[in-house]
């Protein structure tokens, strides 16, 4: 962050509120300038604490960036916007930080004194004027100037909304801050709260992330610890109304363990794929000095839950793994792409970080670093592509990805055909989106669905995900097809019997009518239908294509139908309610999600 240099320095700052008061000017009083505290939270003034008689010093803000930043760190004045872009703060002149806010009352400029950085804060007060007074001195909200504006549009990734919005400053430790954010390419300006507990600070935050479900897959490994794929691949993120993984992450020197719960349930955290995670994290906040240093030696708690069944081929774990990524990435104030850290956890992860379109480049190098995700385009490029998630089984699975991939790779003759043919499929799956084709698009998707589950059958021994209903599916969907003489629906299944179906918006209500009509529901109808809402169907017109289908009626056979469209990236809940731990770090939750009986809340 360039900072301009003081005009006055830090020491020419005046010691103690004992400035003499301006004269009047054309009858209005002008009182000394820069004498309010800026540390969110903080009403001291100098004239206030004169009349109080409080002996309390103004510092400004230290010339030497190294300083600067400590402090900048410690009392978290960046200003986010609600579309998502960085406004970092850049302390004016006027702005002062007062003495209450150092060890001992007095800021000291040895750099092994604690009183070196402003280390206290409030906790408990909440601003509620926005005043003239309170903007110059950096509180409460901004409206963005033209050069912000303009410094910030050229960070926008491309396709993003016009800049437009009024920024609010986060308050950080006090109040509640609504959903802020969805660009996952600086994390830096995000104010967290942090939670005392019994006299010792616990850090923490909270985000979402969506599933991705791939339209040209990635299945195969160049290097299996880095997980750097064979092919690149394209996947639409899917709206986290319906499917998101929500991860409270909290650091604290109060825990003795690094621990994990996942739905309610403990789980290990010396996991290869955790631990790579980890140290790609650390190994990159290290670099950037993102945070302090300390931060390093402290134990993590991780606690994370589904909207959605786990492990299911439903790509819980791209979602999972992202999350992390991004929770712990806002935590530790990282700045630039980080789709490259949630691809150690797992491979599709890194698709999970961007909302819309993105694709996932296999890249050259050997150390992997241009193995990384970008968005080809937002989820506002294609409004009316909708995508409908048939649950056929919300039992895990029996091969893993991962293990099914080593197979593949080993023993199949196909999969190096396919390895040839991907690079010209991205080209045209691109263009197909770039156009809004969906003809094109639905045939990609459904070919290169079909060369994964082949080659996983030219596998040895076979490996085989779709079961009798997904393939009577694919025979639904190829009939309806037919029928109505282009493609009109697309079907898709990754390392699961679950089929993903990919239609424009107007074809919705036909096709989940024809879903019901050959898989009936055997229970409540309500619980067979969630999502996005369906528009009805003309019964005459529908039943003419329904018996002009050739498959069998089979009740129950799909468990549940999920109606969602493509949507954003990961998020960040700034209410501390969002939190999944409580004030002591452990899940407030359940495995069924009820509320922990000896919780304290946040
Ligand atoms: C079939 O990302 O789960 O869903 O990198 O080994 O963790 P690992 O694999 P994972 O593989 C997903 C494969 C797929 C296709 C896709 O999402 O592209």
């Amino acid at each position: 962050m360039e900072v301009k240099p003081d005009i006055k320095s830090e020491s020419e700052a005046p010691a103690v509120s004992s400035a003499p008061r301006s004269p009047r000017i054309h009858g209005r009083y002008k009182g000394p300038t820069g004498d309010f505290c800026c540390v969110p939270g903080c009403t001291n003034s100098r004239g206030k604490c004169n009349r109080m008689g409080k002996q309390v010093s103004f510092y400004t803000f230290p010339r030497d960036s190294k300083r600067l930043k400590m402090w900048l760190d410690r009392i978290r004045l960046d200003v986010l916007s609600e579309d998502g872009h960085l406004v970092p703060f850049t302390p004016k002149n006027h702005h002062r930080v007062c003495s209450e806010h150092f060890v001992g009352g007095k800021k000291v400029d040895h750099p092994n004194s604690e009183a070196y950085v402003p280390s206290e804060f409030p906790r408990n007060a909440v601003r509620k004027r926005t005043t003239k007074r309170s903007l110059e001195a950096g509180l409460a909200v901004q409206v963005v100037t033209k050069k912000q504006k303009k410094a910030t549009a050229e960070l926008a990734p491309k396709g993003r909304p016009p800049f437009s919005v009024k920024y609010r400053f986060p308050l950080p430790f006090l109040g509640p801050v609504p959903i802020v954010y969805s660009a996952p390419t600086d994390h830096t300006y995000i104010n967290l709260p942090s939670v005392m507990s019994q006299g010792v600070v616990m850090e923490t935050c909270t985000c979402t992330a969506p599933v991705n479900m791939a339209v040209i897959k990635y299945w195969g490994k160049r290097h299996k610890d880095l997980v750097l794929p064979l092919n690149s691949s394209i996947s639409a993120t899917l709206d986290q109304k319906q499917l998101r993984t929500k991860t409270t992450v909290a650091i604290s020197p109060s825990f003795e363990d690094d621990r994990l719960w996942l739905n309610g349930i403990e789980e290990r955290v010396d996991t290869v794929r955790i631990q790579n995670l980890l140290a790609e994290l650390r190994q990159r906040s290290i670099e950037q000095q993102s945070c302090p240093q300390e931060w390093f030696s402290w134990k993590l708690h991780v606690c994370s839950e589904n909207n959605f069944p786990t492990a299911a081929g439903l790509a819980s774990s791209a979602a999972g793994y992202a999350c992390l990524a991004f929770s712990l990435a806002v935590l530790y104030r990282l700045r630039g792409d980080i789709s490259d850290i949630a691809r150690r956890g797992s491979g599709s992860a890194c698709r999970s970080m961007y909302g819309g379109f993105v694709i996932w480049d296999k890249g050259t190098k050997a150390d992997g670093t241009d193995s990384i995700a970008r968005q080809l385009y937002p989820e506002t490029h294609w409004p009316e592509l909708h995508i409908l998630i048939l649950v056929v089984s919300d039992q895990k699975k029996h091969t893993c990805s991962t293990a099914g991939m080593e197979v593949t790779v080993e023993t199949s003759s196909l999969m190096k055909q396919r390895i040839r043919l991907v690079p010209d499929r991205i080209k045209e799956m691109t263009s197909a989106i770039e156009k809004r084709d969906f003809h094109k698009f639905a045939e990609l998707t459904m070919k290169d669905s079909n060369q994964l589950h082949a080659v996983c059958l030219d596998s040895y021994p076979p490996i085989s995900y779709m079961t009798d209903v997904s393939r009577q599916i694919v025979h639904m969907v190829h009939e309806y097809n037919k029928l109505k003489g282009q493609n009109k629906v697309a079907y898709t299944f990754d390392a699961g019997p679950n089929a993903c179906l990919y239609l424009i918006e107007e074809d919705v209500a036909e096709v989940v009518s024809l879903v019901t009509h050959f898989f009936p529901p055997i229970g409540p109808t309500e619980e067979f239908y969630t999502g996005l809402p369906t528009g009805s169907v003309a019964l005459d017109q529908f039943q003419v294509i329904a018996s002009q289908i050739n498959l069998p009626k089979q009740p129950g056979a799909i468990k549940y139908v999920i109606h969602t469209k493509p949507g954003p990236g990961p998020c960040v809940l700034t209410k501390k309610v969002d939190s999944l731990l409580d004030i002591s770090g452990h899940p407030k939750y359940d495995t069924r999600g009820e509320p922990k009986s000896v919780t304290t809340d946040q």
